[in-house]
């Protein structure tokens, strides 16, 4: 089963934020435990370098937007593995072979009749390189993302027929209800069609730094055009010499912020359908990261947590797990690194890491490192029956905090079997060896079979647990709780998840 997943591509006009590495997280979990279950997965993200945002950043900071993108194209590329992502390919739409290939399908698309030229005048945010229409403009003539004066523009443009693609559209929605999720963004991208689609700007002509429209080469296109093509192209060249699109598209999920709904759920699938192409599975909408000011958390906002940091003061895998657990994937929350400290120390490092040291020191203290290979608990085991196929049925609907909440569950259990089961007691009594050999076998079967689960989410810390349990397999058919401890060796293991000052 083929599953492509991908993130938006980021701007370069500024350097990585935490909103960028929440999207490359979660897409990173769900390819994870994707090819976990043995599917055929294909992860893109990348770069969008063209437009008037990065032409005016470089501008700003006397440099070329060349020299500008490449310069922080490379930081971008540079967080995917500091995040250990699991990336395929790395797209930058300053690619040749990208920008090759936006000029043939639009072109297709141009050949087909959805383009012409005429004028357009409307209130531009050079930030969203977006022309806003009147009702969400903010008191002021102000951007509602950016906040920001916007500007009025009056330019010669090509002309997308997007109104032609008003039926289709609403086929679409009415066809394919999870094309758009959660079920408030599907509801209000429909709305958004059903007020009646205008035609959109493809083109720009005051603009150089972009993709050359080749049937006019005074034009270049529209950002957008040449930025959503990214999901499409890199397919065809992301591996030399073979083309990946007849194996992958569409995509199964484009995850993406609620900022850029109307440019996934609306202009992307009528541009794909005006190129005859198929379009996505499903747009999977998140929330936005929001700053202890409770405004969403950007750059110009000056409020924004720095992953860098986090990353330096609790590890990967801290970031990683923190931002799933905390902002529930869909939804908005507020982040800080106040927050980050409370997860770590009482989830990470108390209920998880402990339950690994605890685990793995019992069974060397009262079974000379072996893992006993009686019959496991089947009261206990009954708990972990049917996590695998829970998790994976939420990760299809791509809700990687559900699932976690669901895997959390049996960290809990398993902690409270510790407490019940006492080991430190039976150990004591010579009659409840046999009680000791099922706990312990139970516990080091618990706990390896809910790693093999977390393992999408905090894959350094569990290849080291796993490790130490001499049972390195992370396959999905590993999750499920066996009916005997394994009898191997354990090792001795440092914490998981260390005090931090
Ligand atoms: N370049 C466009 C996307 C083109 S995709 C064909 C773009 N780039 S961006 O860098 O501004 O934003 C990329 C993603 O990061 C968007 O999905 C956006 O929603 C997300 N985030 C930016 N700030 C965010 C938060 N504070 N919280 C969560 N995600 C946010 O848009």
């Amino acid at each position: 089963m083929p599953f492509y997943i991908t993130t938006p591509i980021y701007y370069v006009n500024a350097q990585p934020h935490l909103g960028h590495a929440y999207t490359t997280i979660a897409a990173d979990v769900l390819a994870r435990h994707m090819r976990q279950r043995g599917q055929d997965v294909f992860f893109l993200t990348g770069t969008d370098e063209h437009g008037e945002p990065v032409a005016d950043a470089a501008h700003a900071q006397g440099l070329e937007p060349r020299a500008l993108a490449d310069r922080n194209a490379e930081k971008f590329k540079a967080l995917a593995p500091q995040l250990e992502a699991t990336n395929d390919f790395f797209i930058r739409t300053t690619d040749e072979e990208h920008m090759k290939r936006v000029q043939d399908v639009l072109q297709r698309v141009h050949d087909n009749g959805y383009t012409y030229k005429g004028i357009y005048e409307g209130w531009y945010c050079p930030r969203c390189a977006d022309f806003k229409v009147e009702n969400e403009i903010l008191e002021g003539n102000r951007c509602p993302i950016h906040e920001i004066v916007l500007e009025r523009h009056q330019e010669e443009n090509w002309f997308f027929r997007l109104s032609a693609f008003q039926k289709p559209l609403e086929q679409l929605f009415d066809e394919q209800r999870d094309f758009v999720m959660p079920g408030h963004h599907y509801n209000e991208a429909r709305a958004f069609i059903l007020q009646g689609l205008q035609d959109i700007s493809l083109s720009r002509k005051r603009l150089k730094w972009g993709v050359t429209v080749p049937w006019d080469p005074d034009h270049v296109f529209y950002v957008w055009f040449d930025a959503l093509l990214n999901y499409y192209t890199a397919l065809g060249y992301a591996r030399p010499g073979e083309d990946l699109t007849g194996r992958f598209w569409p995509a199964t999920y484009h995850l993406i912020g609620k900022d850029i709904l109307k440019f996934h759920t609306v202009f992307w699938p009528a541009m794909l359908m005006a190129a005859e192409l198929p379009v996505p599975e499903h747009v999977f909408v998140h929330g936005f990261l929001l700053g202890a000011d409770g405004r969403k958390m950007s750059k110009s906002l000056g409020n924004v947590l720095d992953p860098f940091e986090v990353i330096e003061q609790y590890g990967t895998d801290a970031l990683r797990f923190y931002l799933v657990r905390d902002v529930a994937f869909g939804s908005d929350g507020s982040v800080g690194m106040d927050a980050v400290r409370v997860r770590y120390e009482a989830e990470l490092a108390n209920e998880y890491g402990n339950l690994a040291s605890r685990t793995i020191a019992m069974v060397q203290r009262y079974r000379d490192g072996v893992i006993p290979a009686v019959a496991t608990d089947v009261e206990l085991a009954r708990a972990f029956e049917v996590l695998p196929a829970e998790v994976s049925v939420v990760l299809d609907r791509a809700e990687p905090t559900r699932a976690l909440d669901l895997i959390w569950e049996r960290v809990r259990r398993l902690n409270r079997y510790v407490e019940e089961r006492a080991p430190w007691q039976l150990a004591r009594d010579p009659e409840a060896a046999g009680k000791l050999d099922e706990t312990l076998a139970s516990l080091a079967e618990g706990l390896r079979a809910v790693s093999v689960l977390l393992h999408p989410y905090i894959p350094a810390s569990v290849e080291k647990l796993l490790l130490a349990l001499d049972a390195p397999d992370v396959s999905y058919a590993r999750a499920i709780f066996a009916e005997r401890g394994s009898g191997l060796s354990v090792q001795s293991l440092e914490p998981l998840f260390p005090k931090r000052a």
